[in-house]
């Protein structure tokens, strides 16, 4: 019997995952899905009850489960706790202890989205791109990092973009085994012509590109190029291939193109074997929270691919995906979509789908 840990989190989060545990029950009852529910404060709701935004308890049913599925962290709430304990600290430790390095976050237009987005029909429609975040490193964890008063008063903030040869060899090889799968082709994306670390990164990758996966047509691009890429041309991308930061931004930027981020699903994966943390790429969207009117496909997506990544269950994540796609070509649509549907009822809608 598989272990999933559910962790709603703030904001919109508890909102979505509630519509990913009727999915469960669903899948239980009528797919012979076979799982264990576990439920864990986390980020700032945690901090609000425990002082912190990941106990360590949580963080060790975490690291003793088979998958992890996040709703959202965050909020103008904890705006003034302390650094350490805020909400998104809470979301790092558990990335890092996890070492789940590898963020796949697909961007996929729904046929019946391809008008929802701010791109146009001819730009979006068909888009199906992949982009691989590297999760664990760079500026994100890099040190030294801080705010420091220097000698003469004035103040000084400062973080480190850091990566090492095998922390870009194994995030490399994700993409490259991914596109084989796929279109066969991998964008890496990196700011080679100022940063001496995307100068390494551009060495690493065609390094093990050339020694492992010359099959593979490989591009390397300046990730400010890649970004006006994504919105000028975004199919012309299979997988793209970057760091902490530069993913960070390239996979919110991508959400636009398939009609609203409220879509987007990602899987962070570490080692075989090892669980993998799903999280909707939105966040806690403090200004629509608790209206129930937040989108709840990213989170059930989300689970889709725990279901393919983790739980073993490729067959009901096969169905669960067709469930969305059968309802939003119903017209099934949340107010980020142009529609009129609550929470509920686009749970609803992808329910009786399914
Ligand atoms: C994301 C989010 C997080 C990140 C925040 C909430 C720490 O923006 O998952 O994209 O920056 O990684
Ligand atoms: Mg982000």
């Amino acid at each position: 019997m598989k272990t999933l840990l559910l962790l709603p989190g703030d904001g919109i989060g508890p909102e979505v995952i509630a519509e990913v545990r009727k999915v469960v029950a669903a899948l239980m009852a009528k797919g012979g899905l076979e799982l264990t529910l576990v439920e864990r404060p986390f980020g700032g709701t945690s901090y609000d009850l425990h002082g912190t935004p990941l106990t360590a308890e949580a963080e060790a049913v975490a690291l003793a489960s088979d998958a992890v599925l996040m709703g959202a962290v965050g909020g103008p709430k904890w705006a003034g706790v302390g650094r350490d304990v805020r909400p998104e600290a809470g979301l790092l430790r558990l990335r890092k202890s996890m070492d789940v390095f590898a963020n796949l976050r697909p961007a996929i237009c729904f046929d019946a989205l391809a008008d929802a987005s701010t791109l146009k029909h001819e730009v979006v429609a068909g888009l199906d791109i992949m982009i691989v975040r590297e999760l664990c490193g760079g500026v994100y964890f890099g040190q030294p990092r801080g705010i420091e008063t220097l000698p003469d008063g004035q103040r000084r903030g400062f973080d480190t973009q850091v990566y090492t040869t095998s922390e870009i060899e194994r995030i490399a090889r994700v993409a490259f085994e991914l596109a084989r799968s796929r279109d066969n082709r991998v964008t890496s994306a990196e700011k080679s012509n100022v940063m001496e670390s995307g100068l390494f990164w551009r060495e690493v990758v065609t390094d093990i590109h050339a020694r492992d996966y010359a099959d593979v047509k490989l591009d390397h691009m300046l990730a400010d190029n890649c970004s006006m890429q994504l919105v000028r041309n975004p199919k012309q991308f299979d997988v793209i291939l970057t760091d902490n930061l530069f993913g960070d931004l390239l996979s919110d930027q991508a959400s636009m193109a398939t009609g609203s981020i409220g879509l987007l699903p990602s899987a962070a994966l570490g080692v075989a074997g090892k669980p993998g943390l799903y999280e909707p790429i939105h966040g806690s969207a403090p200004d629509i929270a608790g209206q129930g009117v937040a989108n709840p496909v990213a989170a059930i997506l989300s689970f889709e691919m725990a279901l393919r990544w983790s739980l073993e269950r490729p067959d009901l994540a096969d169905r669960l995906y067709g469930a969305v796609e059968a309802a939003l070509n119903g017209g099934a649509r949340t107010r980020d979509l142009g529609g009129k549907l609550s929470t509920e009822e686009m749970g609803a809608a992808i329910l009786a789908q399914l």
